[in-house]
């Protein structure tokens, strides 16, 4: 049995008391959401924390028209994929949803739900699979946003992700999913905030490893107390970090390393495919390293480039892929939405000594700017979660080959269906394992004009 969807907006779905009664029921899929599926009632019943093969004790939490949700009490024989969790928060801590499957079984169920989208919903047969990429279990993750709350009552700190059952915080001391060096800043900082006179203003903590500093940026609101700032850049100091405060006006301040002299002194920076990349903290970054890596690897290798070509870089972000990939192509046409990014582009391009590569702002929903982009011999597009619908007129009319890197595999497989029917060809597909432990999956596809 196959993966199910979470019908949120089914017509006339309206919650209704839930029932108390224990049912006996048997798992047999799971739900892109991460959830056990089963199919053994009337009504289809999703089960966060149930696995496949599973046979369970529920109670329905939640009763909806067409389907229900249900609250595990016990497994009664659990599956033979099942482990133990390794984080001590993952039972109240919402970013993973997964840990309690072994993962060297997670990309299968990941791939799995994707095929069945591509098949179910735009009817192909055959699905040209290649090797996923599949990534370290724990210990990838080099970005990541913790929200901070006092509990006035308790004068108590509380740093963490959000609840899975809630949007309350969930306190933690350490995350395994985290680089180690950014998971071991995570209690001496809740210590830190802990002492600080200011401490109810902070409501963010973001971590990020680049490839030779970690950096942490403190969200708050007004203004930091003056002695709390000295406290903030002694604590950098001494944990070798780099140090941002950003009030609610966006301003950035960097209290540690000071002064910068320049701007190039402040770049953060990490190296894919033999090019050194600048960001800053504002900036996108793809979140798993060795994923990355891989990832521009094998798009290079998917877009197998001649010497004469153009590519079209959509999405380009700093250059993740425009500056590697200039390597290949004659010429590279970076488009981005975001000012600073672009100025990035420019300065990663100079970098690496790489003048083929031009960059350009363009908003890519903006349909009326779309006849601007130049054609190319390869596009490449890497959008946001919400895919790319309002380009696909456009790009469906391309002869290029287009390599869609996709971070929401139902965003993927609606504006597939756009390039299917203008007479592309699904050549390749594969998924990257850019987040293990939790419900996403990336993937890659390779579309070619018939
Ligand atoms: C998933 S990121 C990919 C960035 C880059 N390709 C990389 O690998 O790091 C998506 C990028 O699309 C940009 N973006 C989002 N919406 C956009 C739009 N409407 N027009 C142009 N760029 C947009 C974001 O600023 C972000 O840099």
């Amino acid at each position: 049995m196959g993966i199910v969807k979470h019908n949120k907006k089914a017509r006339g779905s309206r919650p209704q008391a839930p029932q108390t009664a224990l049912a006996e029921v048997v798992i047999d899929a799971l739900s892109h959401e991460a959830q056990g599926v089963s199919h053994s009632q009337d009504k289809v019943m999703f089960v966060a924390g149930a696995l496949p093969s599973e046979t369970v004790t529920v109670q329905v939490s939640k009763a909806m028209r067409h389907y229900n949700h249900g609250q595990l009490i016990e497994i009664v024989s659990p599956s033979a994929e099942r482990v133990t969790p390794f984080c001590p928060h993952f039972k109240r801590c919402g970013a993973c949803q997964l840990q309690h499957l072994a993962s060297d079984k997670q990309l299968g169920y990941k791939q799995q739900n994707l095929h069945e989208q591509l098949t179910r919903q735009l009817k192909l047969a055959g699905i040209p699979w290649q090797a996923p990429i599949a990534s370290e279990p724990f210990h990838y993750r080099r970005r990541a946003r913790l929200g901070v709350r006092y509990r006035k009552q308790q004068d108590e700190i509380i740093v963490g992700f959000r609840e899975a059952a809630n949007k309350h915080l969930a306190a933690i001391t350490q995350c395994p999913v985290l680089q180690p060096s950014l998971s071991a800043l995570i209690t001496p900082l809740q210590l830190l905030i802990s002492q600080l006179v200011s401490k109810s203003r902070i409501t963010q903590l973001e971590l990020i490893a680049a490839d030779d500093t970690d950096v942490v940026v403190v969200r708050h609101l007004k203004k930091m107390e003056a002695q709390d700032v000295k406290r903030l850049k002694k604590w950098a100091q001494a944990h070798r970090t780099q140090l941002f405060l950003q009030g609610d006006d966006e301003g950035l301040t960097c209290l540690w390393p000071e002064p910068l002299a320049s701007s190039a002194e402040s770049a953060l920076r990490y190296e894919v495919e033999g090019s050194q990349l600048h960001f800053n903290v504002k900036n996108f970054i793809q979140g798993n390293n060795a994923v990355n890596q891989k990832m521009v690897a094998q798009a290079r290798s998917w877009l197998a480039a001649k010497p004469h070509e153009t590519l079209l870089d959509l999405f380009a972000g700093i250059g993740n892929f425009s500056v590697p990939m200039a390597k290949d192509f004659a010429k590279v046409v970076a488009v981005e939405g975001i000012a600073d990014m672009v100025q990035q582009i420019r300065h990663n391009a100079a970098l690496n000594q790489r003048d083929n590569v031009e960059a350009c702002v363009l908003n890519l929903a903006d349909e009326i700017l779309l006849p601007k982009l130049p054609q190319a011999d390869a596009i490449l597009l890497d959008p946001p979660r919400t895919g790319a619908a309002e380009l696909m007129p456009w790009l469906s009319a391309q002869a290029a080959r287009i390599l869609y890197v996709a971070c929401e595999p139902s965003s993927l497989v609606r504006d597939a269906k756009v390039l299917l029917a203008a007479g592309f060809k699904l050549e390749k597909i594969c998924v990257m394992d850019m987040f293990p432990q939790t419900k996403h999956v990336e993937s890659m596809a390779l579309f070619v004009k018939n």
